[in-house]
């Protein structure tokens, strides 16, 4: 098969802050939404080993995976830059491997998923257009069109987690400016998950940027990891960036461009795993007894 890395060329930034990819042209895209009874009853017919603790979805750092397998747990990691052929969640084959890491989750483990947020946020408003179209933005832009089936296609899993799983905790992450907990399928999951939106900054978790975050997650505990900016903080960041001459914004031709700096600012800090561990961790030993 012809192998197509697409990386969607927007209009936004002289660098490419680009996290939305996929290895395939449109016509072989795959859309879960549609089939979710089907994956469940998949699901539902499986019979493997239940043996993870943890899930890092879409986690190219690896560092949710790291963090709970240098504690004695077991974790998998899903991202398409890990395996570009089976962790792709815009094809069939890439849908049924996050079905199959999925199943293998135990009772009461996590699954920690920052989906791409490239194509929802501030920088890239004027291509998405997701306020004034709605939080589907210009569905006749691909890049658009991209995000769009990486989060039903991300929702679709959920639901089949939810219907099989046993007391998976979930903590999914989103900057704070992203359109992407506004989808329709976002909301309905997050009532049917019971799930809470949380507010926090990932500089507060040594993060080279303030970084205000959301965090949507049903782990009793999870409100620990809620943090807000105060000057003491703010200048505490302010300070790490001139250190290392982090500028991760710039203005050209009068608009906010991000710089290299950006990309490598999804990447969760190891304080944020360990403090997310803690919390679960903690929940993981009262349920056992
Ligand atoms: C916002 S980043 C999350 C990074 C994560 N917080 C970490 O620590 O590694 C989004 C991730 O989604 C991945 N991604 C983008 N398109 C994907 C696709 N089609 N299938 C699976 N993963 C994808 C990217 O490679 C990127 O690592």
């Amino acid at each position: 098969m012809l192998f197509v890395w697409l990386l969607l060329a927007l209009s936004w930034g002289a660098h490419s802050v680009v996290d939305t990819r996929t290895t395939v042209k449109e016509c072989d895209w795959y859309s879960a939404e549609n089939h979710v009874k089907q994956w469940i009853a998949f699901a539902r017919a499986f019979q493997g080993p239940r043996d993870l603790h943890a899930l890092d979805c879409f986690g190219a750092s690896c560092r949710i995976r790291k963090t709970w397998t240098d504690r004695g747990f077991e974790s998998e990691a899903y991202d398409v830059s890990l395996d570009p052929h089976g962790q792709d969640l815009s094809t069939k084959k890439g849908f049924r491997s996050l079905v199959l890491l999925g199943l293998r989750l135990l009772p009461n483990s996590i699954i920690v998923a920052g989906p791409p947020c490239s194509c929802f946020i501030f920088l890239s408003c004027s291509y998405h257009l997701r306020h004034q179209y709605g939080p589907k933005g210009a569905t006749w832009k691909p890049g658009v069109r991209l995000s769009n089936l990486l989060v039903t296609n991300f929702v679709a899993w959920l639901q089949v987690m939810l219907a099989v799983g046993s007391g998976i905790k979930f903590m999914i992450e989103q900057p704070r400016g992203s359109w992407m907990f506004k989808l329709k399928c976002m909301r309905r999951f997050q009532k049917a998950a019971n799930l809470r939106l949380l507010s926090t900054h990932m500089g507060a978790f040594d993060h080279l940027m303030e970084k205000p975050t959301w965090l949507l997650t049903n782990l009793s505990g999870g409100e620990r990891l809620e943090k807000s900016m105060n000057k003491e903080l703010r200048a505490k960041i302010k300070k790490r960036q001139l250190e290392l001459g982090v500028v991760p914004y710039k203005k050209k031709d009068g608009k906010v461009c991000g710089t290299k700096w950006l990309p490598q600012s999804a990447a969760y800090t190891p304080s944020f795993c360990r403090a997310v561990f803690n919390i679960w961790a903690k929940c993981w030993l009262l349920l056992q007894n």
